[in-house]
């Protein structure tokens, strides 16, 4: 086995490149700038902008992985409305460029992908739901799982692995989440405007690297749903934080999404239904209560 990662730099990223150390797993690690985890060998890593058609190639018939982890994307659903081009360059076009390359060389392709591509009409779903994407991120995600959903070739190694707002800490990391967010601001009493009609199943990273890698070691194929336990609405998940820090009097002042005016619509409830992961990879995530320690304990490790 020999993963090549993508998006090596990101969070996700991060969690399976340290999941291949840990465990021993041959890794090439991949991502647009320059290594920014010091914890990946600089022999394991290798600089590559997706958008460099013939360097993707390259470097696929050079290493010779038999597997493709492909976490790269754009990931910041209000930029890619507004950039819609960008967007589908970089998490469609480039995606099949992999996935060519990946097939070339008879490895198994392994995209992620996101619970934005259900409408949040009918959550928690199941993977054989219809999807019906909200938002240019969302189609864009839709349109390159349909690369291997409807492949004219039918090349049957791939998958997909769909998550949902994914959390923790690494190093340099581009941008925050909800939790890190919540961990800043309710120790300071600061007052948090949260919406109370977005449902989520919030997704530990570790966990979902432990469940990415392993659709790859375990040999499976399809689409997976990897997420954390529980779907509550955004206000409750901070509440959840609030309750791990043993806070009183958590400031938090319930908002609609409509008062957001964010440029991409986002779905109302989404969750996943996690049977399938349960039972073929052991899948098994830990909830709030248990992740926030680790996440504070990652905190003085990786700052
Ligand atoms: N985070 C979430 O809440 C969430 C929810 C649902 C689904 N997902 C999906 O899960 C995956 C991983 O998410 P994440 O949170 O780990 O992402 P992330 O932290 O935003 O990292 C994305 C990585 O993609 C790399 N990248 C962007 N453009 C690239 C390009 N042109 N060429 C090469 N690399 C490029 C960046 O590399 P550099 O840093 O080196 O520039 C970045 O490290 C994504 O596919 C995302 O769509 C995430």
């Amino acid at each position: 086995m020999k993963i090549l990662i993508t998006g090596s730099n990101g969070l996700l990223g991060q969690k399976i490149v340290k999941r291949c150390i840990k465990h021993n797993i041959p890794f090439i690690a991949t991502s647009k700038g320059p290594n920014r985890n010091p914890e990946c060998p600089e022999s394991n890593y290798f600089r590559l902008d997706l958008l460099q058609t013939d360097e993707v190639e390259q470097l696929v018939v050079d290493q010779m992985p038999t597997a493709i982890i492909h976490t790269a994307a754009l990931t910041n659903v209000d930029y890619c409305e507004e950039h819609p081009e960008e967007c589908h360059q970089v998490n469609v076009v480039s995606s099949k460029v992999l996935y060519d390359a990946a097939k070339g060389v008879n490895a198994h392709f392994e995209l992620l992908s996101t619970d934005f591509v259900f409408d949040g009409e009918n959550g928690p779903y199941k993977e054989e739901d219809q999807v019906n994407p909200l938002s240019v991120y969302a189609r864009s995600k839709v349109d390159a799982e349909n690369l291997l959903l409807e492949d004219p070739d039918n090349y049957q190694n791939w998958s997909i692995a769909r998550t949902i707002i994914v959390y923790g800490t690494g190093f340099g990391l581009s941008r925050s989440n909800m939790m890190l967010w919540a961990l800043e601001a309710l120790p300071k009493g600061e007052l948090m405007k949260l919406v109370d009609d977005q449902f989520r199943a919030p997704t530990w990273a570790d966990d979902l690297a432990y469940g990415c890698v392993e659709i790859v070691k375990r040999n499976q194929t399809g689409i997976f749903h990897l997420c954390g336990p529980v779907s509550r609405p955004i206000n409750q998940i901070v509440e959840e934080v609030g309750k791990a820090l043993k806070l009183s009097n958590l400031r938090i002042e319930t908002i609609s999404s409509k008062t957001l005016n964010q440029a991409a619509k986002r779905p109302p409830r989404t969750g996943f239904d996690l049977s399938k992961a349960e039972k073929l990879l052991d899948y098994h995530p830990m909830d709030i209560q248990e992740t926030i320690p680790l996440l504070q304990k990652d905190l003085i490790h990786y700052h």
